[in-house]
């Protein structure tokens, strides 16, 4: 079976006394699971975050990074800086960091190659907008974001990697995909993976949904069988919201 995955990005959002108190309450609350959990705070909390979760079971990712080494990138953050202080896995291209900072798949798949080269696990995010999606052009644009930025690597350099579908129109606007929806294109990814690799990588690589995931219809998403867990927004800020989503798998 593949490994389920509830994480937890959170953004933009709460400050170092906030980070402590979330954690705690996650910490003493989070039900015993077979899921992976994973937390994204902002980077200047990071290091912290580590600290305290020493003893949890819950794993701490960073919500973006710089493909190069080290060097003249003012305001960036390195692989290694992030390996220096604990964070193995890192989320890429998220919808937001393409629309607002120009992330396009040629720089993620250098962003993709620098972390992969240090070993780390990424969180590997793509999803159609809405004009795409009801111009009926919503797994031309996947299987391009897969392609340009994924079909490069060899097939031992997947364990490394977690898919997230996020289709940027249900992202932070409480609509979200049916479970129908979300399974379809989930299948679609996987038959794409399979085609480009094969079996082995397809039925391997877990494929997690993203968009407006709530207590509320969080179960009934992930009962799907493509569908291996959530990347959570807004709800990951709340410690019962996230608790009851991680309950939920
Ligand atoms: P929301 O759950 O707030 O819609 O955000 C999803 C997301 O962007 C996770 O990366």
């Amino acid at each position: 079976m593949r490994t389920q995955i509830v994480a937890g990005n959170w953004k933009m959002n709460k400050n170092l006394d906030e980070t402590e108190i979330l954690l705690s309450e996650l910490s003493a609350k989070l039900p015993d699971s077979t899921a992976e959990v994973i937390v994204a705070p902002t980077f200047v909390n990071l290091a912290s975050t580590v600290r305290q979760l020493q003893n949890s079971v819950i794993q701490v990712a960073a919500q973006n990074m710089h493909f190069a080494e080290n060097g003249a990138y003012t305001g960036e953050i390195s692989a290694d800086m992030l390996l220096n202080i604990g964070v193995e896995i890192v989320i890429l291209g998220h919808s937001e960091r393409r629309a607002y900072f120009g992330e396009d798949d040629a720089l993620l798949a250098k962003k993709v190659n620098t972390a992969l080269d240090k070993n780390m696990r990424i969180i590997f995010c793509f999803g159609e907008e809405l004009e795409e999606r009801k111009s009926g052009n919503h797994f031309s644009v996947v299987e391009s974001q897969l392609k340009n930025a994924l079909f490069h690597l060899d097939q031992s350099q997947w364990n490394n990697i977690i898919l997230a579908y996020e289709p940027v129109w249900a992202i932070g606007t409480g609509e979200t995909a049916s479970p129908e929806q979300a399974q379809e294109m989930h299948a679609f990814i996987r038959k794409t993976i399979k085609d480009a690799y094969n079996d082995e990588v397809a039925e391997g690589v877990a494929i997690l949904y993203g968009g407006s995931v709530k207590p509320n219809n969080a179960a009934e998403i992930f009962s799907k069988p493509d569908v291996d867990g959530g990347l959570i927004g807004g709800a990951s800020l709340k410690c019962d919201d996230f608790t009851a989503i991680v309950e939920a798998i």
